[in-house]
């Protein structure tokens, strides 16, 4: 039984001997630890878990996606090789999904080769227990491993999991919140004493005329650049599909889950699922800083329902049970629907190609309209 409570004390052995915290640190400690990790220790997924993913709630999810890899193979001109890659695939549900949808075209699937890059070795296990039997299969730790050639790259609730870095807005600039120890020797949110250095420049308008205590969170670019240099150079697209909003903006959203709640980041590290939202406007311009074409972003309702979900969840509810069919129902709604539990607006899906290839099916222009109609 891995002692988080251990993780604890390396955190404050850690802020004892060179000081508070950034929030990235944190995160990235909590998350990647490797001995005590979040994302190193455990299948944090399902009900018996942390949270439930688009792919675990309905086999559509994936499906579809994998109508949408045949269309960019189509567009990127029917290589004899495509690489299908995904980024963080949970229990391998996603990919197997896609790759069942994509058997109907023979002359594609012969050309697949399929790369997972997972860090997590419990789930890398349960991905090899879904995919038994298929051919071609092949994991990585690392995505610079994937071999060169055209590909497909799918991420679905993995950006959300990169550290970000958190800076407060004060009187005398923009400070780096940091965490530290309380006086009771608790671990606690601060701000560092400095500003950071000519950071107004940096910003986007709307988050430079912030209020004094605004929150602003990054990222740092570089896995989007990877992704994006890599369709650049070597043919195909990306499909980033994550919550998160379309314009960069202020506001704190770094939050814990455990057993499908809301909990205090600060009270247990490594035993929740630390996440923050992802800012689709800052991956565009990151993807387009090293060339590549961007598409969308798009709500996840309205591109799943342009893939034809709608048209899918009739065809598997017109051969169910009248329960399997309330299911499938159920499961439309949260994918596609609004508000409370549901997912069709909060998340978003972004696509980064090769700039030869111009359009992406279900990406276009207009669905980008309305999604910047949305809220952030
Ligand atoms: C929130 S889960 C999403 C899983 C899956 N995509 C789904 O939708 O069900 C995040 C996934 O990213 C993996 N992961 C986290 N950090 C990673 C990293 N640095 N490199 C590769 N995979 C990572 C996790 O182990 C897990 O598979």
């Amino acid at each position: 039984m891995t002692d988080f409570s251990a993780l604890s004390e390396e955190i404050k052995r850690l802020i004892k001997s060179a000081g508070p915290m950034p929030v990235w640190r944190y995160m990235e400690l909590c998350l990647n630890h490797p001995d005590y990790g979040y994302y190193v220790s455990r299948d944090p997924l399902g009900r018996e878990g942390d949270f439930t993913t688009s792919p675990e709630i309905s086999q559509m999810f994936g499906e579809l996606l994998g109508l949408w890899s045949a269309s960019v193979w189509t567009a990127a001109g029917e290589p004899s090789t495509l690489r299908l890659v995904e980024i963080g695939p949970g229990r391998g549900t996603m990919m197997a999904d896609a790759l069942r949808a994509l058997r109907v075209l023979p002359p594609l699937y012969q050309a697949l080769s399929v790369h997972l890059v997972e860090i997590n070795p419990v789930l890398r296990e349960k991905q090899k227990a879904t995919l038994a039997g298929i051919r071609n299969v092949h994991w990585h730790t690392d995505f610079a491993e994937v071999p060169d050639g055209p590909a497909v790259i799918l991420a679905n609730e993995y950006f959300d999991v990169l550290p970000i870095h958190q800076a407060v807005k004060r009187e005398t600039g923009w400070h780096e919140r940091v965490v530290e120890i309380s006086g009771s020797g608790a671990l606690v949110f601060g701000v560092a004493p400095d500003p950071i250095p000519r950071f107004d420049v940096l910003l986007p308008p709307l988050v430079r005329m912030a209020p004094v205590g605004a929150v602003f969170e990054w990222r740092p670019d570089a896995e989007m650049m990877r992704i994006a240099a890599r369709v650049r150079d070597q043919g195909g697209a990306a499909l980033i599909i994550d919550y998160g909003h379309v314009r960069s903006d202020v506001g704190d959203t770094f939050q814990a889950i455990a057993r499908h709640s809301f909990a205090d980041p600060l009270q247990s590290p490594g035993r929740a699922d630390l996440t923050a939202h992802v800012d689709f406007q800052a991956l565009a311009r990151a993807a387009e800083d090293v060339g590549a074409r961007t598409h969308g972003p798009v709500t996840q309702g309205e591109f799943l329902k342009r893939l034809g979900i709608e048209t899918r969840a009739v065809s598997l509810m017109a051969k169910a049970t009248p329960q399997v069919s309330e299911d499938i129902s159920g499961a439309l709604k949260r994918l596609t629907g609004e508000g409370r539990g549901a997912m069709g607006s909060m998340f978003k899906v972004l696509g980064v190609s090769d700039p030869a290839i111009t359009s992406l099916v279900a990406l276009s222009d207009d669905a980008r309209h309305a999604a910047e109609g949305q809220p952030a």
